[in-house]
């Protein structure tokens, strides 16, 4: 039988905690993009997880809600949480609808990760601008898509792209790597005017290269940049 994030909640949830410098380094990403101090505001961590994002977003004081279809995850997440207690809830949700989220509610979303896992992403991203105020910001990552195409895959030192304009669902034959459970790939031009489409303002597009503890681990990533990273703000037209 696939996987699905169903089956690899356990594993993903493990290698997250045991604190891998790759998911070190996707943290520090995203959250260095936010405001030292979040007293105040609001966050909706969208596709949260084991709370990895959304913890660091509530230790810098903000009301945070992290959301989950994945059951395994959000009761991993608040396991954690209640031994941790940095305020942050947990819901299982669908980031393509965000049915728990009232309208208006979150200054920030943030999608650490989780917007490839989405099947819909005009439908998440429409969730996204109902769920946030006006001058709301949106922060995501995603694994790099020219780098993580479809079956991009290292030859020796060398990295093979795979096949970057054949955008859908695929699932990579690792049975170590996280997207055995299966992903859907995107141009990064896709991500772009999806935002555009839904009335977002770009703030910032970056894509930092591994940090040293990340190429200690995996030299052969020195050169190319493990993430896309996109910041954009929403008001109304
Ligand atoms: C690579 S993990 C990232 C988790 C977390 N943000 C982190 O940084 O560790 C991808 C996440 O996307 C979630 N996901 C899958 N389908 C989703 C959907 N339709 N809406 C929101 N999240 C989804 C998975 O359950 C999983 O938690």
């Amino acid at each position: 039988m696939a996987d699905t994030w169903d089956t690899i909640a356990d594993w993903y949830a493990d290698h997250v905690d045991r604190g891998s410098a790759m998911h070190q380094f996707a943290r520090a990403v995203l959250v260095d993009v936010l405001p030292m101090d979040m007293s105040g505001q609001r966050v909706l961590d969208l596709g949260c997880g084991e709370g990895l994002i959304t913890r660091a977003a509530a230790s810098r004081g903000a009301e945070v809600v992290g959301v989950d279809p994945t059951v395994r995850l959000i009761e991993r997440a608040r396991a954690i949480e209640a031994t941790g207690a940095t305020g942050a809830t947990y819901r299982v949700d669908d980031g393509c609808t965000l049915a728990t989220v009232a309208d208006d509610w979150a200054d920030w979303v943030t999608a650490g990760l989780s917007l490839n896992n989405v099947p819909d992403l005009n439908a998440a991203i429409a969730s996204i601008r109902r769920a946030l105020v006006p001058g709301g910001q949106l922060a995501f990552t995603v694994p790099h898509p020219c780098f993580e195409a479809p079956h991009a895959r290292w030859v020796g030192a060398e990295r093979v792209i795979g096949s970057y304009s054949t955008e859908g669902f695929w699932r990579s034959a690792n049975p170590h790597g996280v997207r055995r459970a299966g992903n859907h790939h995107r141009m990064i031009s896709h991500y772009l005017n999806a935002l555009i489409a839904h009335d977002f303002t770009l703030t910032m597009v970056a894509e930092p290269l591994a940090h040293p503890l990340v190429i200690a681990e995996q030299p052969q990533r020195a050169a190319l940049p493990p993430f896309l990273l996109v910041r954009a703000s929403w008001s109304p037209g």
